[in-house]
């Protein structure tokens, strides 16, 4: 390619290959001939794409069906904001979620709309805050639980201690206590269960639901205990018509569009979409923490830092949250890092364009804040952790770019739930350091394992002293 064209198309790809009055195929990359290699190493492959794609519309082929790739932020941009009424949440790749999900928040259309517009005002920043204190008081009651082992010296099992942690924060929340402790110990297992269960049907979209996979009976066991506890609560609570603000009750009073009760279904398809949402992206991104703060001590002495200056001996309060600025820069690197919702694709309504490239009517396109947030034109050293890139006062704009940094995405469909999670990670990684001097004894390889979200490969087991 000429070196202008090839500088043009790195500056504007929307623009340039129109410019140039060509039709170029993207580049396209034949996954089905290297299947041993994507399933001994498939996040190794994808990062492998994204680098060779180098921002550019590139084309997956996996034999059956193809999707192409939008990794450059202008391409996000056009699919996520400029142009989303024609990119939908659907088709093939929706089809496991869906499945599991219904007809709620994680749906299209008229069900999404309803749950969007219900769920919102129990999601801004503002009312988030409010719960600090009871966020911060559950994540405590947990903690208490790490006390012997911290005592002793007994590794613990980052993600399973971020996984009781976070379930129990998040179902206190959710449920405003009208869920009973030995009900909510049974969702939590429950959970751990759908979210191994998926990743087969998550890789393989195209596979009909009648061929059976790993997994699919522990699925449908864990889904039905699911419903034995939802749905006598959601009876129960519309039965008692409270004006409380919990989630639930939220989504137990929401009211069609046409004045008519939602059904109990449709409460039941956003508690699961929520409680799925919720936990897993923060268990996943968390647990990344602890082998990064241990291959990088000065960020771990910085952190621990500002926690002693502005939270003590704790626990943390609502007023601490506005002085915890470098935990909020560590959180956000770690996020570039492994974005939890590393691939999301969306179907083009209507054939268009796309960095000259042409998308028909039908075919998908995957967007990667994970290979967004490592693409070399727009970040320097994409690979390394430097929670710095993201300090307010040096005044720089992470990634140059408004779209290089999308970890929960934009638009119509942008995570209803950050607030939620940016305000519950600075209050556990506060209350864990607040409490302990966690180290890392194991070594984490930095490539992640592949599934509905991203988590390291190896066990990551944690030796807590009493700090
Ligand atoms: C590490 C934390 C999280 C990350 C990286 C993340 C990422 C994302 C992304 C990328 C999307 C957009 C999906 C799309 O456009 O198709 C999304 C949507 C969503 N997220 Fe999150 N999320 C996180 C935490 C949470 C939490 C804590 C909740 C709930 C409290 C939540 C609830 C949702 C919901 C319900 C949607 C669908 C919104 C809609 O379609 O209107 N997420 N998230």
């Amino acid at each position: 390619m000429h070196a202008a064209e090839t500088l043009i198309r790195s500056m504007d790809p929307v623009m340039s290959i129109a410019a140039a009055g060509s039709v170029p195929q993207p580049e396209t990359f034949r996954l089905y001939r290297n299947v041993p290699q994507l399933l001994r190493d498939p996040m190794g492959e994808v990062e492998r794409i994204g680098r060779a794609a180098a921002g550019q519309v590139a084309r997956l082929h996996f034999g059956v069906a193809h999707v192409y790739l939008a990794t450059h932020p202008d391409h996000v941009q056009h699919i996520l904001m400029d142009n989303a009424a024609n990119f939908l949440r659907d088709g093939t790749y929706w089809r496991p979620l869906r499945r599991l999900f219904g007809q709620g928040i994680m749906s299209e259309g008229t069900d999404w709309k309803l749950s969007r517009k219900a769920l919102q005002p129990v999601l801004t920043r503002r009312y988030v805050h409010s719960m600090a204190d009871q966020m911060t008081a559950a994540i405590n009651e947990s903690l208490d639980g790490l006390a012997e082992s911290a005592r002793t010296g007994r590794p613990v099992v980052a993600m399973t201690e971020l996984s009781r942690i976070v379930s129990h924060t998040v179902i206190s929340v959710f449920f405003g206590g009208k869920i009973t402790p030995a009900d909510a110990a049974r969702l939590t297992p429950a959970f751990e269960t759908v979210v191994k269960a998926i990743a087969f049907r998550y890789l393989l979209p195209f596979l009909p639901f009648w061929i059976p996979v790993p997994g699919d009976r522990a699925l449908r066991r864990a889904v039905r205990l699911f419903d034995e506890v939802l749905y006598p609560l959601i009876r129960e609570q519309r039965w008692r018509n409270d004006d409380v603000r919990d989630f639930f009750s939220v989504l137990c009073r929401a009211h069609e569009a046409d004045g008519g009760q939602v059904s109990d279904r449709w409460v039941r398809d956003n508690l699961f979409a929520m409680f799925a949402t919720s936990t897993e992206t923060t268990i996943g991104a968390l647990t990344w923490l602890w082998p990064l703060l241990n291959d990088h001590p000065e960020v771990a002495r910085k952190l621990q830092e500002e926690v002693d200056t502005v939270v003590g001996a704790g626990p943390v309060r609502t007023e601490h949250v506005p002085g915890l600025t470098y935990t909020r820069q560590v959180v956000q690197e770690l996020l570039r890092l492994y974005p939890a919702g590393w691939v999301f694709p969306r179907r083009a309504v209507q054939s268009t364009r796309l960095g000259g490239v042409t998308i028909q009517a039908g075919e998908s396109v995957a967007i990667s804040p994970f290979l967004t947030h490592r693409l070399e034109s727009f970040w320097e050293r994409p690979g390394e952790f430097d929670p710095d890139r993201f300090d307010p006062d040096l005044g720089r704009e992470p990634g140059h770019h408004r779209y290089a940094y999308v970890p929960f995405g934009d638009g119509p469909h942008k995570c209803i739930g950050l607030h939620v999670f940016n305000l519950e990670a600075e209050l556990i990684i506060a209350s864990i350091l607040s409490r302990f001097r966690p180290t890392s004894c194991t070594s984490v390889s930095r490539i992640p394992r592949v599934g509905a979200t991203l988590r390291p490969k190896e066990s990551v087991k944690l030796i807590l002293k009493v700090a």
